[in-house]
This record gives C-alpha cells, sequence and structure tokens, in this order.
C-alpha cells in the first residue's frame, strides 16, 4: 500500500484526482484535506464515502496540527489546496497569500519533517504572465498579473526552495485552463453552461478575445499523476491541452451545444490587469512520455451534457451564498 495526500481534495481539479488515483491505483490509500470553503463540496466525493481506501479530514493547509495529523503515513502529497478565481483575487488579496503561499510553506515543513518521498505542487500556466505570441516553456521568466496568479508564482517558488535548501524531492506542474464535471459554477465555462441553462446572460469580458489553452479535467489528472510518478525531483513540467480558444470561441460552442440563442451573450467592463493569451509549450512532458487522450469537441460535449444532466449538483450551489457573489461582481458592470 501507499498512501498520497491530496489537499484541496474536495475541490474541482482535486475530487476528480481523488477519483483518479483510487480508480488508477488499486493499491494506493487517498487522505484528503481540504478547509471546505465556499468551492470546497462533499458532494464531490459523496460516491467514495463507503471505500475503504479513502479517507476525509477537514482542516486548513495553514494549521500544522491538522496537517501533521493528515501527512503521517502519506508517501506522496499532491497539493491543489488554494484559492483559486482571480476574480476573487482582485477584491482580497489577503486570503490567497495565506493560503497560496503561507499554507504551501506549512505543507513543505511537514513534508520535510515526515521525510515524503515525493510532493507535487500544482501550480498554474498563468505564473508566465501574458504571452502574446509562443509558447512559455519552463526556464522562461515569471511575470504573474493577477494577485492569484502571483501567490501561485509563490507557493511554487517555496516548494522548488525546499527542494534546493533541504532536498525535498519536490516536483512541479503548471496546468492550463481546465474544463469537466465539478467546476464551481465561477468560472467561464461552468458558469456560461449554467447560465445558458437557466436563460440567464452570459457576461462575456471585454472584447471576448482573450485566449486560453484548454484541458479536459481528466487529461490534467492523467498528467499530474505521470509527473508524481516519473518526474525528476526538482523539475517544473508544463501540463497543457494543446486546445486554444478565444473566449468567444468558447461561448459559441456552448450555446451551439445546448441549442441557446446567442442574444445571451452580454459584453460586460473588462477584468483589470487581464492576461490576453495563455499557451504551454509542452515538449518536456510528451519527451518524457506523456500527452492529453481527450479530443476537445468530445470533451466540451460530454462536460455539457454533465451539467445538463446534474442540476441538483449545481442548483444547490447557486441558490445559497452564490447569489450575493454574483451580485457584487456582476451587479454593476
Ligand atoms: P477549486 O477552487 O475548485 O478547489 C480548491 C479546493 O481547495 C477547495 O476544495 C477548497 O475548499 C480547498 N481549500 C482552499 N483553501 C484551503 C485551505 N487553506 N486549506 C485546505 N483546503 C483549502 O480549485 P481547482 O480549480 O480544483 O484548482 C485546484 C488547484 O489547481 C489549485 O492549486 C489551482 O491553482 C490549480 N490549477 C487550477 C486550474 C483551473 O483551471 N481550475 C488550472 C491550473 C492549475
Ligand atoms: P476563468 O475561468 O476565470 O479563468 P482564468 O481567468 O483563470 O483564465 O476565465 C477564463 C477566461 O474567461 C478569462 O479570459 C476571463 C473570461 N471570463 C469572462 O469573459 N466572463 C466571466 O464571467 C468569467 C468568469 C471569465
Amino acid at each position: 500500500m501507499k498512501r498520497v495526500l491530496i489537499t484541496g481534495g474536495a475541490g474541482f481539479i482535486g475530487s476528480n484526482y481523488a477519483h483518479y488515483v483510487l480508480g488508477e491505483h488499486p493499491h494506493y490509500e487517498a487522505v484528503i484535506l481540504d478547509k471546505l470553503t465556499y468551492a470546497g463540496n462533499m458532494d464531490n466525493l459523496k460516491d467514495l464515502s463507503d471505500n475503504p481506501r479513502y479517507r476525509f479530514i477537514k482542516g486548513d493547509i495553514c494549521d500544522p496540527e491538522v496537517v501533521n495529523e493528515a501527512m503521517s503515513g502519506c508517501n506522496y502529497v499532491v497539493n491543489f489546496a488554494a484559492e483559486t478565481h482571480v476574480d476573487r483575487s482582485i477584491v482580497d488579496p489577503g486570503s490567497f497569500i495565506t493560503t497560496d503561499v503561507y499554507g504551501t510553506h506549512v505543507l513543505l515543513e511537514a513534508a520535510r519533517r515526515f521525510g515524503v518521498e515525493r510532493f507535487l505542487q500544482v501550480s498554474t500556466d498563468e505564473v508566465y504572465g501574458s504571452v502574446l505570441e509562443g509558447f512559455s516553456n519552463e526556464q522562461d521568466s515569471l511575470h504573474p498579473s493577477s494577485p492569484y496568479s502571483a501567490s501561485k508564482a509563490g507557493g511554487e517558488l517555496m516548494a522548488r526552495a525546499y527542494h534546493t535548501t533541504y532536498g525535498l524531492p519536490v516536483v512541479i506542474t503548471r496546468g492550463s485552463n481546465t474544463y469537466g464535471p465539478y467546476q464551481y459554477p465561477e468560472k467561464l465555462i461552468p458558469l456560461f453552461v449554467t447560465n445558458a441553462l437557466d436563460e440567464v446572460p452570459l457576461p462575456v469580458y471585454g472584447d471576448g478575445l482573450n485566449r486560453r489553452d484548454w484541458i479536459y479535467v481528466l487529461d490534467h489528472c492523467a498528467g499530474i499523476d505521470f509527473v508524481l510518478h516519473n518526474g525528476e525531483a526538482g523539475e517544473i513540467y508544463n501540463v497543457g491541452g494543446g486546445n486554444e480558444h478565444t473566449n468567444m470561441e468558447i461561448t459559441r460552442l456552448i450555446l451551439e451545444l445546448l441549442e441557446k440563442s446567442s442574444d445571451l451573450i452580454t459584453y460586460v467592463k473588462d477584468r483589470p490587469g487581464h492576461d490576453r493569451r495563455y499557451a504551454l509549450d509542452c515538449g518536456k512532458l510528451q519527451a518524457l512520455g506523456w500527452s492529453p487522450a481527450h479530443s476537445f469537441q468530445n470533451a466540451m460535449a460530454e462536460t455539457v451534457k454533465w451539467y445538463l444532466d446534474n442540476r441538483w449538483w449545481w442548483e444547490k450551489i447557486k441558490s445559497g451564498e452564490y447569489a450575493r457573489y454574483y451580485e457584487q461582481m456582476y451587479g454593476g458592470r
């Protein structure tokens, strides 16, 4: 048996990863540590509750006591726990610094004391900042634009420092924009799919021509798991989907898949500091033997269908505290 600590495992990618690990590795146990912020959701882990190889601990990665309890006996740590939404980071940067930088440090300290075999820090392509041309590779310098991406850059730099200074076997992944089931409906794709299903306007920022590289969540999980097992300690790996699209292309695809009117498209005031384009060079991970398996068209159709079939999951979220968030973000826009 190997035991993996999955922090932030009640969130979007972390919960998909917990399912992936338990399915893919029959001899692994998964311990999930999650604070259950607004983005953490036990519904995402519902079907694991009877699995004897799964354990859930509610707690904050900034709290050394609960981190020690969760990490005890673990071979691997995969740190997904973070504040993750750029727009929220513009309103409240402090909580991002606390969790994404300080929380990562608390985990690294514990990992050093326990002597874990691997610590994987889940980072993002946003640390490179906007790239108008070409593709970011792992040697490029970091130019984060938002409090979110600056905090993520801080977290991964701390992880690297623990490798360089203490020899902790750290690996870092920089993933691109991710989509799929169980994504909190504040991010572009689940927000627009669920708004379209409710016939509510789709708020496109600025001219809608900002570009992102999109990866399906199961590909992102598989890429992370591949790096956990095959990456070289101290190294960074870009994990991209190779699907670059403007926000307008994504918006039109969603409306097409749901057979909804383009009258729902509403241009709103742009996000401050909005990065124009992210694009990853994934040659390093390809050379190691991994590339994504899902086609963008099929995975988007699957994703849209999942939100169509699982109204129970997102209607619960949208009926609570969310209404206040939506008014704050979009009310005056
Ligand atoms: P998410 O917001 O859906 O989930 C984050 C989870 O972390 C939640 O369950 C939340 O409760 C938990 N959490 C937050 N603060 C915590 C704390 N202090 N202690 C313990 N748990 C805490 O995020 P996501 O989209 O699943 O992203 C997961 C990771 O992947 C993040 O590190 C993010 O930066 C990175 N990432 C995300 C994307 C993307 O497109 N979603 C792309 C690249 C990288
Ligand atoms: P988002 O899902 O927030 O991811 P990120 O900002 O981390 O890339 O946004 C993806 C793109 O969609 C980004 O260019 C901002 C844009 N966007 C909108 O146009 N309207 C919205 O309501 C949201 C949430 C995002």
